[in-house]
């Protein structure tokens, strides 16, 4: 008899009966394994009207202290899963990360661009994140010092008239400039210039409603973002004639071969370069906003800063000679300064995944397509492991925090590369303004705004002066 004709019957025979122990199997995993507690609000729109009306750290924090370190909800049209705890933010972002890859809204990735390292896992994320990473190894941030001196020398000098002004705004002029420094080391001003001017529309556009209507902010960005990248397909031509050896991120682009030899093509370059000024400028000028406000608020701690800060001033003949690398490896309280700012205000409240496959947490489901939250401030504000967690208290940076609780800059495989350049810029900052201005905030309202990420409100108005 022909093998198929005996197997064919059994088979079809077979089928019903091992669909049906799968589906008991697959039923009791997920009778074991049950979903998050929590509530999934309305249908279609879930939480999200919640998360709107509220301060979104109180809808996180309310839910936290009520289901605990896990839990789902229902927002932006997306079932989630939050986590609130540092094993489980862990879990997801370092010892497990292959299961939950990045997500962002398709309209961010589009005027982003799609090539850009943070929209990728895998090899291609890997090799773009080396290069990125390689272009801010120390012996490349070193030779930036100066070039950002300069940058913030001439940004607070030049509002240090008293008047009154938006600090979030100049910080990110400031975080910019700073941003096209690291990338292109020396650009020339008119390119500089097109950039900053079509930079601006996309930014403007990216927080917008995502609609190709004329006349709209997602369409100017849209038609700012292509002009962007023509200039950039312009300046990386330009810098392969010239063949220059520098160590910034063109170049690191631009040199670098996968193991086919294949090199990256413009498309990709002009991706990354746009990825890196986006991730690059809102976060620090968000944290170098909090810093100010915080010195203000604190007149103590803002005196034990310019008294470390006045020391290197003076060492340096009062401003004559530069600062060096090694003196902004050299101030401690100033450094634990910026440490407890980046927890108090947690600038990247949380961040995104997407499980990729049904995955199990401590008992807990964790639905294929969900998306994952691990809540970055929650952590940061557990009394558990900041005591006193309202109260801006640099000292307790004195010891090192408990694993995996401190996590400004991320975690895992898509941690922040630039956190060294970030945290050099604010150094630099601290260093100028402390030693050379005063400022005065201006009103007496204070609260959070996001834009997405956390500001003081209106943009903290100040008047600076020089100090004689
Ligand atoms: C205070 C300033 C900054 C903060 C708080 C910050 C925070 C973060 C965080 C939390 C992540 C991880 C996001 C995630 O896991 O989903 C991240 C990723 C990233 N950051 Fe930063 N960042 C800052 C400044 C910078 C700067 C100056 C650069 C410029 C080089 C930069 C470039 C990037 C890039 C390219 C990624 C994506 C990395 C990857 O996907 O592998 N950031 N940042």
């Amino acid at each position: 008899m022909d093998k198929c004709a005996f197997f064919v019957p059994v088979f079809v025979f077979l089928l019903p009966l091992l669909s049906y122990a799968f589906s008991r199997k697959r039923k009791r995993h997920e009778q074991k394994t049950k979903l998050p507690p929590g509530s999934m609000g309305w249908p279609c729109i879930g939480e999200t009207l919640r998360l709107y009306s509220q301060d979104p750290n109180v809808f996180f924090s309310t839910r936290h202290t009520r289901y605990g370190e896990i839990f789902k909800t229902h927002i932006l049209g997306c079932p989630c899963v939050m986590l609130a705890s540092p094993d489980a933010a862990r879990f997801v972002l370092v010892t497990q990360a292959h299961l939950f890859k990045p997500t962002y809204p398709k309209s961010k990735e589009i005027l982003i661009g799609p090539s850009a390292l943070f929209f990728h896992q895998g090899e291609y994320h890997m090799r773009l994140r080396k290069l990125v990473q390689g272009s801010m190894y120390p012996e490349s941030l070193r030779k930036l010092v100066t070039g950002i001196e300069a940058l913030t020398v001439s940004a607070l000098s030049s509002r240090a008239d008293g008047r009154v002004i938006n600090t979030y705004n100049e910080m990110k002029r400031l975080s910019f400039e700073v941003g096209i420094l690291a990338v292109f080391g020396y650009l020339e001003p008119h390119y500089k210039e097109e950039l900053k001017k079509n930079y601006i529309i996309v930014d403007r556009g990216y927080n917008s409603f995502p609609t190709n209507l004329p006349g709209t902010p997602y369409r100017k960005a849209m038609k700012a973002r292509k002009r962007l990248s023509e200039i950039l397909v312009n300046i990386t031509r330009e810098r392969k004639e010239k063949k220059l050896l520098e160590k910034d991120l063109l170049s690191c682009l631009l040199n670098s071969k996968d193991d086919n030899g294949e090199i990256l093509s413009e498309e990709q370059i002009a991706d990354n370069i746009i990825g890196v000024l986006f991730a690059a400028q809102d976060t620090t000028a968000s944290a170098m906003t909090w810093i100010i406000k915080y010195l203000y608020d604190s007149p103590k701690l803002l005196e034990a800063v310019k008294a470390e800060q006045k020391v290197i001033y003076e060492s340096n003949g009062n401003g004559k000679s530069p600062l060096t690398w090694y003196q902004t490896r050299n101030m401690p309280f100033s450094y634990k300064v910026i440490l407890e700012s980046l927890r108090m205000a947690s600038i990247i409240s949380f961040t995104f995944r997407e499980a990729v496959t049904d995955v199990e947490y401590k008992g807990c489901l964790i639905p294929k397509g969900w998306k994952v939250m691990p809540l970055f401030r929650n952590i940061h504000h557990n009394p558990e492991f900041f005591a006193d967690p309202q109260k801006f208290d640099p000292t307790r940076f004195e010891g090192a925090p408990k694993p995996n609780t401190f996590m400004p800059f991320g975690s895992g495989v898509h941690a922040c590369p630039g956190n060294e350049l970030a945290k050099l810029e604010m150094l630099i900052l601290v260093h100028h303004l402390t030693s050379q201005f005063r400022y005065e905030l201006v009103g007496s309202e204070s609260g959070i705004q996001y834009g997405p990420f956390p500001v003081p409100l209106h943009g903290l108005p100040a008047s600076f002066w020089k100090e004689e």
